[in-house]
């Protein structure tokens, strides 16, 4: 018989993964937000992965009562991975999970953590928990595994069901067992990693290396800003050679990529090894929001009034946790400027609960603004054309256009700038 499977943690992650897999076997999600279930019980999902019919015809139940994890055979958990104050890992959320599971685990259960950690945790902090809450022994009365998720929130190609899910077990019987389970949401697109260890570690550097990648950017970037040349006419140039790596400069925000390398830089200082190119290539993305705020207070020279495009820490998703558009827009003010910011994905109420900021309601003020900077460019700001800068620009006013979208055809009648 097929096992009922549990998500726990119904989020970016979780919601997708326990809608995929509920096409295939009985599902229950189990969030400790009431406010997360109620609005998936009323068929919204805010977080915009699943559309509200997907979502409503869905079989999946779900709920905050932890009563609903009762007789089901694999628990998959997808809750949250931060970092502190301090960017150290804050692990609380695996542990409360896990003290949860240890309830409801029992001989044969399997449990999956999918959250991005560094190599070790799912088997040297997670196992322990449940072992200790259940009496039962791992690898011998239950079995943990580990399969990193690598869905990109807001992308619509790499979806979960479309991408090599990578699973990794206790032993190869479970494995195999995972590979057959996520099988199925993916056309049995599954590469079985060696060990549990193997599999963590390949999701922490693939994000790391995303970081340290978009850093040589941003350094090479900052580099070429005072020679007065383009990074982006650098790099039509460069990338026409067969092995150059492309990335583009920018704010690195977010949850993952902003967040992973710091648990990959804190287990291997645990080991005594310093991990300097990670650690540069955080510190030189977390430096980004001052340099650009720099680099466009030196080129107007004086105070301006400014409209930020862009709240959510990337294109096309309503996320707001770790956006570095904060960042630059304190940056700005502390240098005088006077800054608005309009997203046409972030919720207001959210960027009021998280920063105090009331978002523009609407572009309609007329020539209102001495420049706009182009930060997080929704779909919607890529199709602006000359009008609608005119609406809220004023005459010659200026364009900041930090991710370069309208470098190609920079619209007529106002000083542009780009990186
Ligand atoms: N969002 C992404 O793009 C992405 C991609 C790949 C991997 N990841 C990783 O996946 C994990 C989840 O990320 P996310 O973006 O889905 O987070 P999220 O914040 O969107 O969702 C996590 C959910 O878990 C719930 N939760 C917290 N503690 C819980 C507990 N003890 N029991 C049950 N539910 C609990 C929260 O209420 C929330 O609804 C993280 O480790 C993240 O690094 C995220």
């Amino acid at each position: 018989m097929e096992p009922k499977i549990a998500v726990i943690g119904l989020g970016y992650v979780g919601l997708p993964l326990a809608v995929a897999l509920s096409r295939s076997y009985s599902v229950v999600g189990f969030d400790i937000s009431e406010h997360r279930v109620r609005e998936l019980k009323e068929g919204h999902d805010r977080t915009h992965e699943i559309e509200s019919d997907v979502l409503k015809k869905s079989s999946l139940q779900v709920s905050t009562d932890p009563n609903i994890l009762m007789d089901c055979g694999v628990f998959i958990v997808t809750v949250p991975t931060p970092v502190d104050a301090n960017n150290q890992p804050d692990l609380e959320p695996l542990s409360s999970a896990s003290t949860i599971l240890g309830g409801f685990i029992h001989k044969g259960s399997i449990v999956v953590f999918e959250s991005t950690v560094y190599p070790g945790v799912t088997e040297d902090f997670c196992g322990p928990i449940l072992e200790k809450v259940s009496g039962l022994k791992a690898g011998h009365d239950f079995f943990l595994g580990y399969s990193p998720e690598r869905i990109n929130p807001g992308d619509k190609v790499h979806t979960v069901d479309k991408i090599t899910k990578v699973v990794a077990a206790q032993t190869p019987e479970v494995a195999q067992k995972l590979a057959q389970i996520y099988g199925k949401m993916n056309n049995n697109n599954i590469f079985i990693a060696k060990t549990i260890k193997a599999a963590e570690a390949a999701k922490v550097i693939e994000n790391t290396q995303r970081d340290i990648n978009i850093a040589f950017m941003n350094e090479i970037a900052m580099i070429f800003a005072k020679m007065n040349i383009s990074i982006h006419d650098v790099l039509d140039a460069a990338s026409t050679k067969w092995n150059f790596l492309k990335f583009s400069p920018g704010l690195v925000g977010g949850h993952c990529i902003g967040v992973d390398p710091y648990y990959l830089a804190t287990a291997s200082k645990s080991l005594g090894h310093n991990p300097q190119i990670i650690l540069a290539g955080r510190e030189i993305n977390e430096s980004m929001a001052n340099e650009l705020a720099d680099l466009i207070t030196q080129r107007v020279g004086k105070p301006l009034r400014l409209l930020v495009l862009g709240l959510t820490f990337k294109e096309n998703v309503p996320d707001l946790r770790n956006t570095k558009v904060v960042d630059l827009i304190e940056a700005l003010k502390k240098r005088g400027h006077v800054v608005d910011v309009h997203d046409s994905c972030a919720d207001p109420e959210e960027a009021k609960r998280f920063f105090n900021y009331h978002l523009v309601p609407a572009l309609t003020i007329k020539e209102t603004y001495d420049g706009v900077i182009g930060a997080v460019m929704h779909d919607a700001y890529c199709q602006f054309s000359n009008a609608d800068f005119q609406r809220f620009l004023k005459p010659k006013g200026w364009i900041f256009d930090l991710k370069a979208v309208w470098r190609k055809q920079p619209p007529a009648g106002f000083n542009y700038w780009t990186l």
